[in-house]
């Protein structure tokens, strides 16, 4: 049976929780603000791919703390450098310079800079990044870059009044974008259940339809001074940009004097198979800035906005700052999480295991469940499941046989686990999903027939 490499002693149904876990989750609850929906467990530790609760049950883990923990939970390498580094410095602030901060934004740059030299071919220009600002979250990282292109914008129309007469302020940004929480972010996050409640939001944000060229060609104007869009869409529900998209949107902004902004908090440090989810695209299509987050330290809160020499001379000492960000507790565990992922081996190792679990998935779950199976895509180990029906009572009924898993967009189940997964728990996974699928189509049939 396939749920017995999941289970354990106690169910894993969630009415199965103990009472002294369900005390502790009522205790929480007093407490913490209801921002979020969460199930009767509390996780308590985790080893590669397998979360396992206070209750002793285990379960495996396809969300990776949304798309965070690519090297998976409990590796003993990372666990000995936050260990070594906590006894050492943990913070410091930016008045002073530190060690990891340098030599991560270092790896970062050069890292890129190679790949990007090694595939352009003659007369082109891939992504050259000249230097980086350290974050400590996607949200963050996106408000750096919408700052840096505000200033620019300014720039622009203080020195250029002829061509731009009615200011550069102007942000284009994507349906089924996310871009985060924080007033800047949210303004760019085409999503009505996340703007509404905040009215008014930022002024000067413009929502283009995703791979509309027309629509793009349109919107981008005198006025824009930046564009930002995931190449691979998370949130949105696990959608790729196409080429001649991504590369409208580049001549674009080149037309107009626009910065172009590559959101990849999700898709980017190898969640694709590639460094950066922009690299499975012509290398025309390069970005001015790039922000990350997510999994640069494996768990750990860091983000980053690398930029192009040209957008870093814009800006001046005391335009921007932070507290925590680039500690160096969080830069040297990000130094070294890069280091392993940005290895051919290790990129070669997600692209054939996301082909294998999308081939599995098509297999045996797809061709089982036709009617309510519409599509299986992906990128990597960033993987989307299509349904024909709301997909969201499956998210329960999968995590009680043993899988966790998530939404994204409208009637998707998004895959986002380790990239450090190995065939046989794509396997294990696979079986599962089966098995909550077929429970989920028996409560389908049993809605229907009541
Ligand atoms: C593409 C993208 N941008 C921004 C964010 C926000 O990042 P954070 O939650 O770290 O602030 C997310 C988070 O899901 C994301 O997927």
């Amino acid at each position: 049976m396939a749920t017995s490499s999941a289970s354990t002693d106690r169910p894993l149904a969630d009415t199965n929780v103990s009472a002294e876990s369900q005390a502790r989750i009522d205790w929480f609850q007093k407490y913490t603000l209801g921002t979020y929906i969460r199930p009767a467990l509390i996780l308590s530790h985790g080893k590669g791919c397998w979360l396992y609760d206070t209750d002793g049950r285990k379960f495996l883990d396809f969300n990776a703390g949304i798309a965070v923990n690519a090297l998976g939970h409990g590796d003993s390498q990372v666990a000995e450098l936050v260990s070594d580094q906590a006894s050492k410095l943990i913070h410091t602030s930016n008045l002073y310079h530190n060690e990891w901060a340098g030599r991560l934004a270092e790896a970062l740059i050069e890292t890129t800079k190679q790949l990007e030299e090694a595939r352009v071919g003659p007369g082109e220009t891939g992504f050259i990044p000249g230097k980086v600002f350290f974050t400590n979250s996607g949200t963050e990282a996106n408000e750096g870059a919408l700052k840096f292109a505000k200033k620019y914008g300014n720039l622009q129309a203080q020195a250029q009044p002829n061509r731009y007469p009615n200011g550069k302020y102007e942000v284009v940004a994507f349906s089924r974008g996310f871009h985060g929480r924080s007033m800047g972010a949210l303004s760019a996050t085409a999503a009505p259940k996340y703007q509404k409640p905040f009215f008014p939001l930022v002024p000067g944000f413009v929502h283009c339809e995703y791979n509309d060229v027309e629509a793009v060609r349109r919107l981008i104007r005198d006025e824009t001074c930046a564009v930002i869009l995931e190449p691979v869409q998370g949130e949105g529900g696990v959608f790729q940009a196409t080429p001649e998209f991504l590369q409208a949107v580049r001549e674009r902004c080149d037309q107009v004097g626009a910065l172009l902004i590559y959101d990849e908090i999700q898709c980017g440090i190898g969640r694709t198979g590639k460094l950066w989810g922009f690299q499975n695209f012509p290398a025309s299509c390069r970005p001015d800035i790039l922000c990350m987050a997510k999994p640069l330290a494996n768990g750990v809160p860091i983000g980053a906005v690398m930029m192009t020499d040209a957008v870093a001379a814009l800006i001046n000492a005391g335009d921007h700052g932070t507290t925590f960000g680039g500690n160096p507790l969080a830069c040297r565990v990000g130094l070294h999480v890069f280091q392993r992922i940005a290895q051919p081996a290790f990129l070669s190792h997600v692209l054939t295991t996301g082909q294998y679990l999308q081939d599995a998935l098509r297999a045996k779950v797809a061709t089982k469940h036709p009617t309510i199976i519409k599509e299986i895509r992906g990128l990597g180990l960033m993987v989307g499941m299509e349904f024909t029906v709301d997909p969201a009572p499956l998210v329960k009924i999968a995590r009680e046989v043993g899988i966790l898993i998530i939404t994204a967009g409208s009637n998707t189940v998004r895959l986002v686990p380790p990239l450090t997964l190995s065939n046989a728990e794509v396997d294990t996974a696979v079986d599962i999903l089966g098995v909550a699928l077929d429970q989920f189509v028996a409560s389908l049939n049993a809605c229907k027939s009541g």
